[in-house]
């Protein structure tokens, strides 16, 4: 089928054949398609939709345009893993892939760097310094063995197709197509062959999807495409109508994702990671959710978690003291504290604004490919519903640049909503789909 026709096709809401999705894919990756017609084709897609058939052959089209990681000595064991859409100080994947790795199964973690205002996995670790994200397949199963899971990017030959619909969705205004994000991730995460995967769909000011209906939708899309390439997914719809935990940035995110391992995270953190790694644990052993969550617990409080954690950094070239001595990372020495212009009610934060001042302040990138600032980054003193008095701290800013903190200390001011009432309390995790 001409490009076009394919193009038409969608345009005019109908169905494309599963062999041409595939040889339409084969031919953007290698470049025989002109980009005006690529975006043609995603803004089709975007207004509107595929259908479930459709979206699988393109999810597997996207999988399959470059090379897959067939990991042949986990043979027979069961790969799980677990995927975030994207929030502030959501720093989960760095404690829970050590707490489930402790409970046996192994986890390949293909993982992403901040996007828009969100954090990135990636760049968190990198605070440590020598750690490596840019393992090779045999690189791969060698930290693997040792530690149990690994946390790396995804390589330069995985999903080509991938890299190249999502730089021309960034610039085209199709990043928001629920279709295209489903395909976008499954593409990435089934790259490595997993048996399991749980996803946590955030939802709110923070996330992606601002509704919950949409939240939904994306949940139930991802769980399908899962379903028909034969993997096992679960999806926890969590709130990011606040930031995760108390840290926001790189260095200090990592701190307090070791704090977790130590039995010593913030409430909502601590939740987070073991409503996903009970869904993890559970699936990937055939287990009951309760006791799942009491192995999860056990690891915690044996230790071994966190010396998943040590024996993971030494893996992946990092020094492994960094667990024990918070001194061998580097946090930005100047500190000012945001505080309430008024008493009242913390009643709702702008959470993207939140992001965006991490970001501002060096954390995170303006333009692709630029360093980010592990030093820097702020903390949330208090969250929905707390009553605070005028001239109590909002926020703990960690900065290196005074114009860059004047700046973001103005857009966290902006960020909360101080009202007379109470607010209702914040529900974290929406729903569970399965
Ligand atoms: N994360 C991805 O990997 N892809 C998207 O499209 C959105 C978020």
């Amino acid at each position: 089928m001409r490009v076009v026709d394919l193009i038409e096709l969608k345009r005019d809401g109908k169905e494309i054949p599963a062999a041409d999705i595939k040889a339409f894919v084969d031919a953007v990756v290698k470049k025989e398609v002109p980009e005006y017609q690529t975006a043609a084709f995603l803004m089709a897609v975007f207004f509107r939709g595929m259908l479930p058939d459709e979206l699988v052959a393109y999810t597997q089209a996207m999988l399959y345009s470059g090379d897959t990681l067939s990991l042949k000595s986990l043979a027979g064991q069961y790969k799980v893993d677990k995927h975030s859409t994207g929030g502030v100080g959501d720093k989960v994947s760095l404690s829970l892939a050590p707490m489930v790795a402790a409970c046996g199964p192994v986890i390949p973690m293909i993982s992403g760097r901040g996007l828009g205002h969100t954090g990135g996995t990636l760049d968190k670790l990198e605070a440590i310094k020598g750690y490596r994200v840019d393992l090779s397949e045999d690189e791969i199963e060698k930290a693997i063995a040792k530690a149990g899971y690994v946390i790396t990017g995804q390589t330069g030959s995985l999903v080509p197709a991938d890299k190249i619909f999502y730089a021309l969705r960034d610039v085209t205004g199709t990043v928001p197509s629920i279709e295209l994000i489903a395909a976008s991730i499954m593409s990435k995460k089934l790259s490595v062959g997993l048996n399991g995967l749980v996803l946590d769909v955030k939802v709110g000011s923070g996330a992606f999807m601002k509704t919950q209906e949409r939240a939904v939708k994306l949940a139930d899309t991802m769980i399908s495409i899962g379903r028909a390439m034969g993997t096992d997914v679960r999806a926890c719809i969590t709130s990011m109508d606040q930031p995760l935990g108390v840290a926001v940035g790189n260095a200090n995110e990592l701190i307090e994702a070791i704090e977790m391992l130590k039995g010593n995270a913030p409430a909502d953190y601590s939740h987070i990671c073991y409503t996903l790694g009970t869904e993890m644990l559970a699936m990937a052993k055939r287990i009951s959710n309760d006791d799942a969550r009491q192995e999860l617990e056990d690891a915690v409080k044996s230790g071994r978690a966190l010396e998943q954690m040590r024996l993971n950094v030494a893996a992946q070239g990092g020094d492994p003291r960094v667990v024990d001595d918070y001194s061998l990372l580097t946090i930005a020495p100047h500190t000012v504290n945001v505080t309430a212009p008024r008493d009242g009610y913390l009643s709702a934060f702008n959470c993207e604004m939140v992001g965006k001042a991490s970001c501002i302040l060096g954390g995170g990138r303006e333009v692709a490919g630029a360093p980010v600032d592990h030093s820097v980054g702020l903390e949330v003193l208090h969250k929905i519903g707390h009553k605070v008095i005028k001239g109590d701290s909002l926020f703990k800013v960690y900065y290196q640049d005074e114009k860059k903190c004047e700046t973001a200390c103005k857009m966290l001011l902006d960020s909360v909503t101080i009202s007379e009432d109470a607010p209702k309390p914040n529900e974290l995790v929406r729903d569970i789909r399965r």
